[in-house]
């Protein structure tokens, strides 16, 4: 090399490894001050971040990321080595970050009941707001203005218009897609779920009725038809708020998903002009026409701000995302569960031929007495948790009170900006409130059961709104589809019950926690 650029070389290079140096013993100060602050209380120490999308690519390595799908994966783990039911996670990558993952109860409740003093970290549900600020990310006075106008869209009456789409569209599967076969292969059942889902939330969240096969009927001024519209937003969530707008137009498949959302908009935005300009006709209870009633009630107290139009859309598109992907896993979960354990499908079914005897379809008055029902549905969602960690963030320096395995008490400091992750699998697994936490045992919810140690819907003035909504639809399904046909799962020659079992109950962390892959089998009864 010419000698007259060795110099100058070397002189970068060490310059770049000094910055390099400086950099790391920033970054190792800052981690060590971290673990200060929390007293050194147990728990995890890595590089990178266990939430961060980077972690969801890497196996968990020690010292560096926890791996993916963490917080399920490990469910009661972390807390049965440690003795405690509260563990801190120190990371330094992307930022350094300070969190308590919490499977304790009566902490759970604390930081539940004061959603002030713990407010949802909003930057980390900014992809939920494509179309428009909402409820589920947003906080403070916003939050309060939105959930005014919302909680009555979920009222009475459009529960009751979920229960009759739910039984529908299970019949219209039955005899449609089914054709009243006898015995019925799914490769994939949560196909089945999801699109069950989604043709609930057609008619009980936009008045709607979507066809099981797609017509290609397209009104004008638009280019494709809303029902395909719904389906591909649907899908192509994650990729919309991934991939930016213009890089998306590079690839043909994806240019059809951007056009989707892009038409969907179009579709909300005309249902609200329709609304506004025509004379109201007849009684509609879907949650958009609640909402647009409720939005243009004359007596909204003056100074009262009412939603804009693109609230409007956040909104309802919110209830869409986060209506329609939970209660389809969670039936895809309950079907494949039911499948593994032919004995509780037995007592579930007999339970509600006790009540429909002679096949009829169970009615919306008649929900409180399907237990059984609620009971498996809960069970799973005791197992199977939509949304296993629940992110909070901790607004002051604060402190929480726990007590250990070895029934040691200790107080331990919560830093301003902490983040505090609320464990709902780490809590649904949790021996010290359920018995045989592995064991899939729906009579657990038939009895006097921990109330405090259920939270997948979450709970206190943030709990999930749409709770009812999904329920109602849950126990429709399930009650109607049990009923009629028995569930097995497609067996592999030579498997064990174990490998079975692990196999169809494979999970994956996307927006909400999903089935990797459950082939069912429906076989016809009678
Ligand atoms: C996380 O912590 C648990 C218990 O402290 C430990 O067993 C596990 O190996 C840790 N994981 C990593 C990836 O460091
Ligand atoms: C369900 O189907 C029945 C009978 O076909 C129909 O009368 C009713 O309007 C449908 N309900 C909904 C919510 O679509």
């Amino acid at each position: 090399m010419n000698r007259l650029f060795a110099a100058p070389i070397a002189m970068l290079a060490t310059l770049t490894l000094v910055v390099v140096l400086l950099w790391v013993v920033q970054k190792s100060i800052e981690f060590y001050q971290n673990v200060k602050a929390v007293g050194n209380h147990p728990g995890n120490r890595t590089i990178l971040w266990h939430n961060h999308l980077l972690a969801h690519f890497l196996p968990p390595i020690r010292g560096l990321t926890s791996g993916t799908n963490y917080v399920f994966n490990k469910k009661y783990a972390v807390y049965e080595q440690t003795g405690w039911d509260i563990v801190t996670c120190i990371s330094s990558f992307p930022a350094p970050r300070v969190e308590f993952l919490i499977a304790d109860a009566a902490i759970i409740k604390d930081v539940t009941v004061a959603h002030v003093s713990f407010p949802k970290p909003v930057f980390l549900y900014r992809a939920l707001s494509i179309f428009g600020s909402n409820i589920v990310a947003s906080e403070g006075h916003t939050w309060k203005k939105y959930r005014k106008i919302s909680a009555p869209a979920f009222s009475d009456r459009n529960h009751r218009l979920v229960w009759e789409e739910s039984l529908n569209t299970t019949r219209d599967l039955i005899n449609t897609i089914w054709k009243g076969k006898d015995v019925v292969e799914i490769d994939r059942v949560d196909d089945i779920t999801l699109q069950i889902a989604l043709n609930v939330i057609g008619v009980a969240g936009f008045g709607r009725k979507m066809p099981w096969q797609a017509d290609t009927v397209v009104p004008p001024g638009h280019t494709m038809a809303f029902h395909d519209a719904m389906r591909l937003v649907s899908t192509g969530i994650i990729l919309r708020i991934t991939v930016t707008r213009w890089i998306m137009g590079l690839i043909p498949k994806w240019v059809k998903v951007r056009a989707a959302f892009d038409e969907l908009e179009l579709y909300m935005l005309e249902m609200i002009r329709n609304r506004r300009t025509t004379a109201k006709k007849e009684e509609r209870y879907d949650l958009f026409s609640n909402l647009l009633d409720a939005n243009d009630d004359e007596l909204l107290v003056e100074g009262e701000a009412k939603l804009t139009d693109q609230e409007l859309l956040g909104n309802i598109f919110v209830f869409l995302l986060a209506g329609h992907e939970t209660t389809a896993h969670t039936l895809a979960f309950t079907f494949a569960l039911l499948g593994l354990y032919p004995d509780q499908q037995e007592i579930l079914y007999r339970h509600i031929k006790s009540i429909i005897p002679n096949g009829r379809n169970p009615t919306f008055e008649e929900m409180p007495l399907f237990t059984h029902s609620i009971a498996v549905l809960y069970e799973a969602l005791r197992l199977f948790p939509s949304v296993p960690p629940i992110p909070k963030i901790s607004a002051e320096d604060t402190v929480f009170v726990s007590t250990n395995k070895a029934g040691e008490r200790k107080t331990i400091p919560v830093p301003q900006g902490a983040m505090i992750t609320i464990d709902v699998a780490g809590l649904h697994y949790n021996p010290r409130y359920w018995k045989d936490p592995e064991v899939f045992n729906p009579s657990r919810f038939l009895g006097d059961w921990p109330r405090e140690a259920f939270v997948p819907f979450s709970q206190g003035a943030r709990a999930c709104i749409g709770r009812k909504f999904s329920e109602t639809e849950s126990v429709a399904v399930l009650t109607m589809l049990i009923s009629k046909y028995k569930i097995t799962v497609k067996e592999k020659p030579g498997e064990t019950f174990k490998e079975r079992k692990e196999r169809v109950l494979k999970t994956r962390a996307s927006l909400t926690l999903m089935p990797v892959h459950m082939p069912l089998v429906f076989s016809r009864r009678e």
